[in-house]
């Protein structure tokens, strides 16, 4: 079977080398690149490279978002504007759900069985927002929306492997549980595998860099952006994971945001954090996200604290991206 990818917002800082990195995968024979500006450019430029993956780039001009989506079996959107110094991921709202709202509208008409994967923050409201927005359209299935959350995975791998002297950061699993803002970001050490021992003294400063560590990136880059380098590799990472689940490979397992009701194994997860939307570790296979592992048994009490702060204040920004695909301004 042939994969057709999109990335929707394509020319951006992390669509053009989100973009590459899909053109060089084998797993893809067609890529379409959307994008208010520059696809034509960016598409030229990857059409050059000798991997199977056949490129076109789309501008909105003649309904180009249609036939970039049409069919499409893997979606990937990082469409929106990023932070700049001072701004959370909240922030971004206004701009980016009016952005997320659209395209979902236009993929639920054109490629109503796509995966979907959202990088636009916040993505705490933008995957609420998706949902509700695939849910009006009656075509939202639960096991093929994702919130990417991977950026905080990655993160906690090299951070980590840092700590604990590890020259692999790759060989650790981390979950990553919650939301993808601040103190909504879970990092749970006490289900690393293998095993890591974070001195105590260490301990507090590991969580808020794995927290904030998108701050530092914002800061450095000084007005220019937010991390796009990292999460280019990070949603490719995610995409790629969802395309070897699809291809049938079993035991492929990674944290994203998802609606849990909709995922089996989600509903007690859902339960017992009251939130409907939320990331833990995915078991990714032929049908997308076939079952949502349950990482709150055994939380120490440090993890216990972070989640009731994560709790506390991402029902807020699940509610804030509800009510918005139900009253749009
Ligand atoms: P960027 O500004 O460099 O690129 C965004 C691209 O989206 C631009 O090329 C723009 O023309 C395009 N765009 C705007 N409106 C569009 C529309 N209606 N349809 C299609 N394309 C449209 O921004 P960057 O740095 O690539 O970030 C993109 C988003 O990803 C931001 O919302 C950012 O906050 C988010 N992000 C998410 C992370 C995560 O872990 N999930 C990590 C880092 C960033």
């Amino acid at each position: 079977m042939g994969i057709k990818a999109v990335v929707a917002g394509a020319s951006g800082g992390i669509g053009q080398p989100l973009s590459l990195l899909l053109k060089t995968s084998s797993l893809i024979s067609e890529l379409a690149l959307y994008d208010v500006v520059n696809t034509p450019g960016v598409a030229a430029d990857l059409s050059h490279i000798s991997s199977p993956a056949k490129i076109s780039g789309y501008l909105p001009k003649d309904d180009g978002a249609k036939t970039a989506f049409k069919d499409a079996d893997i979606i990937v959107i990082p469409a929106g504007i990023p932070r700049k110094p001072g701004m959370t991921r909240d922030d971004l709202f206004n701009i980016n759900a009016g952005i997320v709202k659209g395209l979902i509208e236009t993929i639920a008409e054109v490629a109503p069985k796509a995966y979907i994967l959202i990088i636009s923050n916040p993505v705490n409201s933008t995957v609420p927002i998706a949902a509700e927005v695939l849910k009006a359209k009656g075509v939202f299935d639960p096991k093929r929306l994702f919130g990417v959350t991977t950026l905080d995975v990655v993160r906690a791998e090299t951070f980590v492997a840092e700590i604990v002297g590890e020259s692999n950061p790759q060989s650790l699993t981390i979950p990553v549980i919650g939301g993808h803002s601040g103190e909504t970001i879970v990092p749970l050490f006490s289900q690393a595998k293998p095993a890591v021992s974070i001195p105590e003294d260490k301990y507090a400063d590991l969580v808020k860099r794995v927290q904030f560590g998108g701050d530092e990136v914002v800061k450095a880059k000084d007005g220019a952006g937010s991390a796009t380098l990292s999460m280019a590799y990070a949603g490719f990472r995610f995409a790629e994971k969802v395309l070897r689940g699809l291809k049938g490979e079993e035991g492929i397992i990674e944290p994203s945001f998802v609606y849990l009701p909709g995922v089996a194994g989600g509903d007690v997860i859902a339960k017992e954090t009251g939130c409907d939307f939320f990331s833990v570790p995915i078991q990714l296979g032929t049908s997308g996200a076939e079952k949502a592992l349950n990482p709150l048994t055994g939380l120490d009490e440090n993890e216990k604290t972070l989640l009731k702060a994560c709790v506390e204040g991402l029902k807020g920004n699940i509610t804030k991206g509800v009510n918005f695909a139900h009253n749009p301004p």
